[in-house]
């Protein structure tokens, strides 16, 4: 049995970062991943970081070429009802966003464990934690054919929302709140020139629309979907004309259309289990928390819990501070609920839902009224999107 000080479960954002922190501070780590290396890195999803994540980024020694090559935004632009309302984020909270995609970072993450000669097993199997409640956590797995048993003092569970982690956890010892949404996100990419210098959301009568981008010759659009939608029924140009109709008529006549890289439809779903730990297992990421993308939070929730744990696990090591452990999960939900409701009302703002009435339209329309007329709501709006503090750990 191989012995080691924290096993990571999952290989995506949350998991590598993690390990890349740990293994700089000479805490030592194990990943094991369900999928293949090319997989992982392949995964085309979020593309907006929070100021926090991009430090945190740094701090990791994975900023170089997040740095070169990244499109920092001071604002971003909302449509509905016929008019374009700019949120000036740099000016109303301070702080702006940065555009750089999560494959990048994903490659970014991937090289840097791999220079460090890290223990990372990608095509791990049957990944099975056991004794995660009491002091000496096992984790059994097959890879390359073998069966293998680690041992550990703790486990991050960062196997996003269909994960072993969360499953093992006794059905008794935690909740889960839960809302799905009755659409999805329709998604492409593809080798053209943004439409526009920041974001564009709108919200028309045939539904969502988003216009973000990867790169200056890279962009990345969505439109809002019935659930029983099937990719196959897009066709790039179907695709291309669905949004020119619901984007204003001046962003569609700059609009420059291509050959998609990537198509996908994405559900829309809110899910938070509590708490985030149980015993020696830490639920990071995705594991513990999903929202819904049009707040672009996913990724940032998740740097910020690897932050979290991250900070716990060093002062646990280092000053025998025992007692931080506790306090992983609350410090985590105060921001992970935060997230969730701004995601959640950000979703409720700007998308058409199949089964609302003439009195819930009109509350939409007086909400997106109110939030980009006042000093108040817009604030509220720009504090929230650029992310909110992370709370120190004492
Ligand atoms: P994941 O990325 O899900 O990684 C989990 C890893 O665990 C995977 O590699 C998986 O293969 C592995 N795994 C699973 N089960 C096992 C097992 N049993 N054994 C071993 N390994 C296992 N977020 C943002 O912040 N901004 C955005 O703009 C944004 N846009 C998005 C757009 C789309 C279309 C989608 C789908 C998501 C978007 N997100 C966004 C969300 C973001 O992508 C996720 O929140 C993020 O990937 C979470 O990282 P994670 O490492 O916690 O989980
Ligand atoms: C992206 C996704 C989002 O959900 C969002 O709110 C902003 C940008 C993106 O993939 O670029």
């Amino acid at each position: 049995m191989t012995r080691t000080q924290v096993v990571i479960v999952g290989a995506g954002p949350s998991g590598l970062l993690l390990s890349q922190l740990l293994d700089r501070e000479g805490i030592a780590t194990i990943v094991l991943e369900r999928q293949a290396q090319r997989y992982v890195e392949a995964r085309i999803r979020a593309g907006l970081l929070e100021q926090g994540t991009v430090d945190l980024l740094i701090e990791a020694g994975v900023g170089e070429r997040l740095q070169r090559e990244c499109l920092v935004h001071d604002g971003f632009e909302m449509a509905f009802e016929g008019r374009v309302h700019r949120i000036d984020l740099k000016g109303l909270a301070g702080k702006q966003v940065t555009i750089y995609g999560q494959t990048e970072i994903q490659k970014d993450l991937g090289d840097a464990r791999l220079a460090a000669g890290s223990d990372l097993r990608y095509e791990a199997s049957n990944v099975a934690i056991h004794d995660f409640g009491g002091a000496r956590p096992r984790v059994t797995f097959i890879h390359q054919g073998r069966p293998q048993e680690l041992e550990c003092d703790f486990v991050a569970g960062c196997d996003g929302y269909h994960g072993v982690c969360r499953a093992s956890v006794p059905a008794d010892a935690v909740r889960t709140y839960e809302r799905v949404y009755p659409f999805g996100w329709l998604g492409i990419i593809a080798n053209v020139r943004p439409v526009a210098h920041e974001l564009v959301y709108a919200n028309h009568e045939r539904g969502f629309a988003l216009c973000s981008m990867r790169s200056p010759t890279r962009s990345r659009y969505y439109v809002q979907v019935g659930l029983e939608e099937k990719v196959e029924d897009w066709s790039d140009e179907r695709f291309w004309e669905e949004l020119k109709r619901r984007i204003p008529e001046d962003v569609a006549a700059r609009l420059v259309t291509g050959p998609s890289l990537e198509k996908s439809i994405a559900p829309l779903r809110s899910f938070v289990v509590e708490p985030m730990q149980y015993g020696r297992l830490f639920l990071v990421g995705d594991a513990a928390h999903i929202v819904p993308p049009t707040g672009a939070k996913g990724l940032n929730l998740a740097a910020s819990d690897v932050s979290t744990l991250y900070r716990i696990l060093l002062r646990v090591y280092r000053e025998g501070r025992t007692d931080l452990l506790a306090r992983y999960s609350p410090i985590c939900l105060r921001r992970v609920w935060k997230a969730e409701r701004f995601s959640w009302w950000m979703t409720g703002l700007l998308h058409r839902f199949p089964d609302t009435d003439a009195f819930g339209r009109r509350i939409q329309q007086s909400e997106q009224d109110y939030f980009t007329s006042t000093p108040a709501g817009l604030t509220t709006i720009a504090e929230n999107y650029v992310g909110l503090p992370y709370e120190p750990i004492e």
